[in-house]
């Protein structure tokens, strides 16, 4: 089995992502970390403790993270999620509590475990990248349980939040920044689960409706429903559950090393991830923050109809 940690910010397709990390027979989920960003922090936790209700695994330890991010206020994306950021469905929320560590502490042991064990973690961040900025600048020895990062953001297209950017990193562009700068010193490989695939791995309303027989089914065919009636569609991409598909199954994603920088200022592209895909890498100007660009795996294209089977 594969031990994986997700960062969520739950989110409708984050909780495709989390209850296909918590059923799937190869994955072994250690932990799930809690951001502030579809919506507030208090609901965030609430929707992640109720579909690890439904996916039966009350097991898995869910930490409070990160409310805000590190430099600018929140922006939530309720209009995309609904007011609860879980489409506001008839579904019964969880009452149950968190782990008492921060997210950032747990994230910390968990990894110092598995650095000990040799078991080493794919770390899923689907939200914006606060947690985990603070986990490698706070402790950064915790890096050597990382196998790698597979992140839910940025494009190297166009974004969503803005015409430049993706909302997870508009969202925290500052905290995305010391992520890659942070990978790349410390020899964490990166893949980029962007924009430019994030929406091709599309289940259809028909073959959501074939999903019962089971709380985690119910709940997949209504989270499927919810953001098709929401996009005005008949069928919806299961958005971050992608990136926990390419875990799994790393062979339906195509992807290609770039260099990759986040843009911190500009008035209308901060938060764009630059990714640099001239064959040739001299730059005429020097970075203004005195970062050098992380070389990442910059998804580019994702076989949608596999990855919507797998999830199913
Ligand atoms: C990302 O932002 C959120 O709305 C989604 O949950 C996803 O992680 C897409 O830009
Ligand atoms: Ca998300």
């Amino acid at each position: 089995m594969k031990p994986v940690i997700l960062d969520v910010d739950t989110g409708l397709d984050d909780a495709c992502a989390l209850l296909l990390a918590a059923r799937h027979p190869e994955l072994d989920l250690k932990a799930v970390t809690c951001a502030g960003g579809n919506v507030g922090l208090d609901d965030v936790v609430r929707n992640t403790l109720t579909v690890l209700d439904a996916a039966g695994r009350p097991d898995v330890p869910v930490a409070r993270g990160a409310a805000v991010p590190l430099l600018q206020p929140v922006r939530m994306a309720r209009h995309v999620h609904g007011a609860d950021g879980l489409g506001d469905i008839d579904w019964p929320r969880s009452t149950r509590t968190t782990d008492r560590r921060h997210a950032v502490e747990l994230l910390r042991d968990v990894l110092r475990e598995a650095a000990a064990t040799g078991e080493l973690i794919t770390l899923i961040p689907l939200a914006p990248l606060t947690n985990i900025a603070l986990l490698l600048r706070t402790y950064p020895d915790a890096a050597a349980g990382l196998r790698e990062i597979v992140f839910m953001g940025g494009a190297a297209r166009i974004g969503n939040a803005t015409a430049s950017a993706e909302f997870n990193i508009w969202t925290d562009p500052e905290a995305a920044a010391i992520v890659l700068t942070a990978a790349g010193e410390l020899g964490v490989p990166t893949t980029m689960y962007g924009l430019d695939v994030f929406y091709d791995v599309v289940v259809t309303l028909e073959q959501a409706r074939g999903l019962s027989g089971s709380p985690s089914a119910e709940l997949a065919r209504k989270l499927i429903e919810k953001r098709s009636s929401l996009y005005q569609s008949d069928g919806a991409s299961i958005g971050d559950g992608g990136a926990v598909c390419a875990v799994i199954d790393p062979s339906g994603l195509t992807t290609q090393p770039f260099p990759v920088r986040i843009e911190l200022s500009g008035s209308w592209s901060r938060g764009r991830t630059i990714v640099d895909t001239r064959d040739w890498s001299a730059d005429l100007t020097s970075d203004p923050h005195g970062l050098s660009p992380t070389k990442v795996q910059v998804a580019t294209a994702v076989d949608g109809k596999r990855y919507a089977e797998l999830w199913l």
